[in-house]
């Protein structure tokens, strides 16, 4: 049942316009849809079938041209209604009704709190409607909302509100009309009892749009945040992008129930809770920056996405690589671009590697899926959006900004293709891009490897590159990509040197993007004083893994010397990922001096912005350690990391000590870049100490002191996972102060799954046993299982058992929630990374969840593959 890019051909069909009216009703709510259909081939060819998608429906009614249309007028199977043969221009009435209030999968229209919302994307209008529900059917929506007036007061659709009244039973209608053209997946319907905040806009061409944001009543205190951060959104969309938005309001809702993130529906988005809601006493500084994000990202959509479509599900990155893109330079220029980009490379390495080393490896345009939402994926966001980076990097903002321009002037209102894009690029700059393509079509983290070569007599300093990709399922063999490697010559002094390549008659500067094409490429420096320490892929220029060749000396020289504030971090980082590795494989347990001296050095430095002191302090990952090595010990990696941390805990204790005391901030609480990065670092100092015997009682003051919840949950963790003395008692009165609050709830669960000490898995299954655990809830099942099986390595992989268990809650899940069912699956994806005894029990428990009867797409399209690959 998979489905094929090159088994694409364009629709048969255009819909002119549809009219859709709601009955709602929690049980069955009646949908009438009428559609004004026209052929999209030539008639005269012979006439084709009209096929409508449709899933989990009760038909009613069809009628064509007014005229009723009898069962033998219409073919219907479990997912689609034929009509086989139609005139070339008809009118088409189909009535159906579904039960949104027994639909958990929420995909569809269905019940959150009480309230009526929909989630469309990819292919859920299919369960609201009978439609052909694929992208580049794009068409103009007119829908009335009917409900009960007292229960539903607040009845919203995409557009403009255009009429409403009153109907007799206490109900009443909206009727909505979206003056632009849009796919079924933009199609959003809200209906509920829900507060609006209120505000506006004005846009460059001095606009007036209504801001609207929907929450529960008693939320309304923790919009303030949401509602800036659609404003600057807006502002920086006009500023950078030179895009302004088109509809006169801009609604936003929040539900509690939602599988992923937010969705952009057309003029009403739709959030995930935890996107929107925040104050300082129940949001960290974290959350804050995410909901910035988040908001920005679903805003930038509106063109990166709705006004510029998907022609197909194998575009899904045209939209989402490129708007991710644009959502990190937003909160680069929000926040601090360094710092962003940490934290972006770090996703990428720990989590997007993962993925394409693994049985779903697949390219940001794959050629194949069975369920497309499990193609909702780090690769397709996140590679997406280094790709998109990488002809930044190519072209220079300044062209890039000429390339996006032609993009959307000549795509408005059409769905189309990443080909299409990198057209767009490469037209509106005269250059070509086309060595570009396999960056869209191969799977896999291509390699680069590097060698230098001084020649002092010459003065010449030669570096070769040379790439490779490993091999992917389906893809044994890779084509070179076109690398782009951001370089400066450091001299021992730290000196960056002016860049003279051989046949250039002028030096260029001190930084340089070297194009790698081939699979291997030697540049050569002219005039090179003596041999210096090369800064490459700067500010991590290309997704790859770099094998740049440094000693331990060079790692901590650039540690102290880089310029490029990512690549110092990143020293850091590959230093001390070769200590802990080193320790791994039998090593002497004693801290490495160099590693121990470059954290100190950091430490004491005052001058160094405090969010990138507290990002060059952590230790990598221990996912990320695992996908560096060939066997992956998730016991061993956490035990020698622990060794690491505590032993540079124990020698820099004073430094630790002072340093989180200077800290202290007794001002207000401000959400902004600074007062956040003196948070980080202070937090990041007390994880430190909080392990040393004699400190915890500085985290348990911590915990009673904090005014903010950063502070407070900065301080909870550090005694769970190192289950301080007293940490119960903070979990009680954590859960005592914060139990009504469903996204405190969830840190408070989340922190507890998290915790790495033996007994983990008993924990975890007391957590669902908890009378405010519950399996419809997306966000809780994620805050238990999710933090759990994906955010604790070592808690997670001590007991066999434990892969037990992960099968059992998937096969349970899967009843309820396919989409979040598979997407729990991904640590037992990852069998054949594991040693013989616990890799055989990750397959069977994925060969027992493949035997259950009536699986779904979502979850045996995961199974089935990590246990082919
Ligand atoms: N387009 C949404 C976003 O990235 C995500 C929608 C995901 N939906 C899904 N069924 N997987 O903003
Ligand atoms: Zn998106």
């Amino acid at each position: 049942q998979a489905v094929y890019l090159k088994d694409y051909t364009a629709p048969d069909y255009r819909i002119e316009t549809i009219n859709l009216r709601f009955d709602l009703d929690p049980e069955a709510t009646t949908v009438t849809s009428r559609m004004e259909v026209r052929a999209n081939y030539d008639p005269a060819e012979g006439r084709r079938p009209f096929v409508l998608n449709g899933q989990e429906l009760e038909l009613v009614s069809v009628s064509m041209d007014h005229d009723p249309v009898g069962d033998e007028g219409y073919e219907i199977s479990d997912d689609t209604l034929v009509i086989p043969h139609p005139p070339a221009h008809f009118h088409l009435e189909v009535v159906t009704r579904i039960n949104p209030s027994a639909n958990t999968a929420l995909e569809g229209l269905y019940v959150s709190g009480g309230n009526f919302c929909t989630q469309c994307e990819a292919e859920g209008f299919r369960k609201i409607t009978y439609f052909p529900d694929r992208p580049d059917v794009m068409t103009r929506f007119t829908t009335t909302v009917v409900a009960d007036r007292k229960e539903y007061p607040v009845l919203l659709s995409n557009g403009d509100r255009i009429d409403s009244g009153e109907l007799e039973d206490g109900r009443h209608y909206v009727t909505w009309h979206d003056p632009s053209l849009k796919p079924s997946y933009l199609f959003a319907l809200v209906a509920g009892d829900l507060a609006c905040i209120a505000d506006h806009f004005t846009t460059m061409s001095g606009k007036e749009v209504k801001l609207e944001l929907y929450v529960q009543y008693g939320n309304e205190d923790k919009t303030e945040h949401a509602m800036r951060s659609l404003k600057k959104a807006m502002r920086w969309d006009e500023e950078v992008y030179g895009r302004e938005y088109d509809l006169n309001t801009y609604m936003i809702v929040a539900v509690d129930d939602f599988n992923m993130g937010a969705m952009e529906n057309k003029g009403l988005n739709i959030f995930n809770s935890r996107f929107i809601l925040a104050k300082p006493e129940t949001a960290t500084d974290m959350d804050f920056v995410n909901i910035e994000g988040v908001i920005a990202h679903e805003y930038f959509h509106n063109w990166s996405g709705n006004r510029v479509t998907c022609r197909d599900w194998f575009q899904l990155s045209l939209k989402e690589g490129f708007t991710v893109f644009r959502d990190s330079q937003f909160t680069a220029d929000m926040t601090s671009p360094a710092v962003k980009r940490i934290d972006d490379v770090s996703l990428l390495r720990t989590r997007q590697f993962a993925e394409d080393a693994g049985p779903m490896a697949h390219p940001i345009r794959p050629d194949s899926y069975v369920e497309i939402n499990n193609f909702y994926t780090l690769t397709i966001y996140e590679k997406g959006a280094e790709v998109v980076r990488m002809i930044h990097t190519l072209l220079g903002p300044e062209r890039f900004r000429k390339g996006s321009d032609l993009y959307f002037k000549r795509h408005d209102g059409q769905a189309v293709t990443t080909d299409d894009f990198v057209r767009a690029m490469e037209d509106a700059n005269g250059v070509d891009l086309s060595r570009f393509s396999h960056w869209y079509e191969q799977a896999g983290t291509p390699r680069v490897e590097v060698e230098r070569a001084y020649d002092a007599a010459a003065k010449q300093y030669r570096l070769t590159l040379r790439q490779s990709c490993p091999p992917t399922p389906g893809q044994p063999e890779k084509a070179p990509c076109q690398i782009p490697v951001k370089t400066a010559l450091l001299s021992r002094e730290g000196a960056a040197l002016p860049l003279r390549l051989a046949g250039e008659s002028q030096a260029g500067g001190s930084e340089r993007v070297l194009v790698l094409n081939e699979p291997d490429q030697t540049f050569i420096f002219e005039e090179i004083p003596a041999e210096p320490v090369p800064s490459l892929l700067r500010a991590f220029s290309a997704p790859v893994k770099l094998e740049g060749g440094y000693s331990d000396e060079e790692l901590a020289f650039l540690m102290g010397n880089e310029t490029d504030d990512f690549n110092r971090w990143d020293a850091g980082q590959q230093l001390a990922l070769r200590v802990i590795v080193r320790l791994i494989e039998g090593a002497p347990r004693e801290l490495d001096r160099g590693l121990s001296a470059a954290f100190g050095k950091i430490l004491a430095d005052d001058r160094l912005d405090p969010a990138l002191v507290a990002e060059a302090l952590a230790l990598p990952p221990e996912e990320y350690i695992a996908e560096c090595m060939d066997e992956v010990d998730p016991l061993a990696i956490h035990e020698a990391r622990q060794f690491v941390r505590i032993a540079l805990a124990e020698t820099h204790h004073e430094a630790l000590a002072a340093r989180y005391t200077a800290l202290a901030d007794p001002g207000p609480y401000r959400v902004e870049a600074d007062a956040m990065g003196r948070r980080r670092l202070r937090n990041a100092c007390l994880a430190y100490l909080v392990q040393l015997e004699g400190e915890s009682e500085r985290a348990f003051a911590q915990y009673e002191a904090a005014g903010n919840m950063t502070d407070s949950m900065a301080a909870l963790v550090a005694l769970v996972h190192n289950a301080a003395p007293r940490y119960d008692e903070a979990l009680q009165h954590f859960y005592q102060r914060w139990h009504e609050d469903p996204l405190v709830l969830d840190k408070w669960f989340a922190v507890q799954a998290a915790a790495p000490a033996p007994g983990a898995l008993e924990r975890v299954r007391k957590l669902l046993d908890h009378p405010d655990f519950t399996m419809r809830n997306p966000n809780r099942v994620r805050s238990v299982i999710g933090a759990f099986v994906m955010r604790n390595p070592a808690g997670f992989h001590r007991d066999l058992a434990a892969y037990t268990f992960l099968a059992d809650q998937i096969i349970s899940l899967d009843r309820l929630n396919p989409q979040v069912a598979a997407r729990m699956l991904d640590p037992l994806t990852r069998w054949k990374r594991y040693d013989e005894s616990r890799r055989n029990v990750m397959k069977e428990e994925l060969e027992r969840i493949l035997r259950v009867p009536r699986i779904s797409s979502d979850v045996y399209e995961v199974v089935s593959k990590s246990l082919a690959a």
